[in-house]
């Protein structure tokens, strides 16, 4: 199995699983194959997603106070790499990065961008690794040389887990990342309207995005989802602090995928992606529950979004 397969192979299970609930939901990671990857690409430089260019004129401003963070001769993780747009501010900045190991679960996408990356930094060691970060994973032994792991999460993907999840994530990054720490770009609570514009751009990519899920399975798992039956849905839930977004049935249909049949009632929805939002303190909080350390955070000047450096403890050993 090439490792596409093996990163993408478990769409088929967590469909027919996320089918079989109440409510239907699929976890967002599977927006990202090859085409989910470009239309994400194309969000993120639309007028209204602020997300993606706010962060890069904080981490712009800011590259040499979190370089400082990060220390010399890091062995820099980044989580959910994508375009690996972001990390080149960060690599201007720091101070003999000993290696680079993207992670992404869009294997092809990555090894394309890991390639470039590689041919720009020629003394950079740069190891892609395809996986699935939210779930325990195998990280490549430290590498001789290197002073610490640190890791760099940026674009608010943590926001796409519940706030268990991203504890959950937090709490192995305090061990995967121990005596180094992470950088994390955490979208921040804000005037629903902003939010809402930000989900339901006036193209119609994020539309796009969403029903290319469906256009996936059609594509991988021989489904017969048909796209002009179901509607892009966003908006903004004020308990949660968080976007949800749904592709909603415009009509009673029936679905017919891996040998079972799927009856959707008109406006009945499938759940694909939540994003939350925090506040400075609320992320500080989450942060701290994990056992990680909040040692500095930047925004913008209209507070949209943040950067966190949360350092991670190294282990305790007894002095013998
Ligand atoms: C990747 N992630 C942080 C994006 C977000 O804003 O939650 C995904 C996205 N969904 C719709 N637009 C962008």
């Amino acid at each position: 199995m090439t490792d596409e397969r093996a990163a993408d192979s478990g769409f088929g299970q967590a469909l027919n699983e996320g089918l079989l609930r109440e409510p239907r939901q699929v976890a967002p990671k599977f927006f990202y194959d090859q085409q989910g990857s470009a239309l994400f690409d194309r969000i993120c430089e639309l007028p209204e997603y602020y997300p993606t260019r706010t962060e890069f004129a904080i981490l712009r401003q800011h590259a040499g106070e979190m370089a400082e963070c990060l220390g010399a001769h890091a062995d820099l993780i980044e989580f959910g790499a994508g375009s690996l747009q972001k990390i080149r501010l960060l690599l201007g900045a720091l101070r003999q990065p000993a290696r680079f190991v993207p992670i992404d679960i869009s294997a092809e996408h990555l090894h394309a961008e890991a390639r470039r990356l590689a041919a720009e930094h020629p003394g950079l060691a740069v190891l892609p690794l395809a996986g699935d970060f939210s779930a325990e994973l195998v990280l490549p032994p430290p590498l001789a040389g290197s002073a610490r792991r640190v890791g760099f999460f940026p674009g608010s993907s943590i926001g796409n887990f519940t706030p268990a999840e991203a504890l959950q994530f937090l709490h192995r990054c305090a061990r995967w990342l121990a005596g180094g720490g992470l950088l994390v770009g955490v979208d921040l609570v804000k005037a629903p309207a902003l939010l809402h514009a930000a989900y339901n751009d006036s193209q119609g990519i994020t539309a796009a995005f969403n029903l290319n899920l469906l256009a996936r399975a059609n594509r991988e798992l021989g489904a017969n989802f048909d796209l002009g039956g179901f509607h892009h849905h966003a908006f903004y839930e004020p308990r949660l602090q968080r976007i949800e977004m749904h592709l909603l049935s415009a009509r009673a249909q029936t679905v017919q995928f891996g040998g079972e049949r799927f009856e959707f009632a008109e406006g009945q929805t499938l759940h694909t992606e939540n994003s939350c939002k925090y506040t400075v303190d609320g992320f500080q909080a989450l942060a701290r529950a994990a056992g990680l350390q909040p040692q500095a955070v930047w925004t913008d000047a209209q507070r949209l979004f943040s950067v966190h450096w949360l350092a991670a403890p190294a282990p305790f050993t007894p002095a013998t």
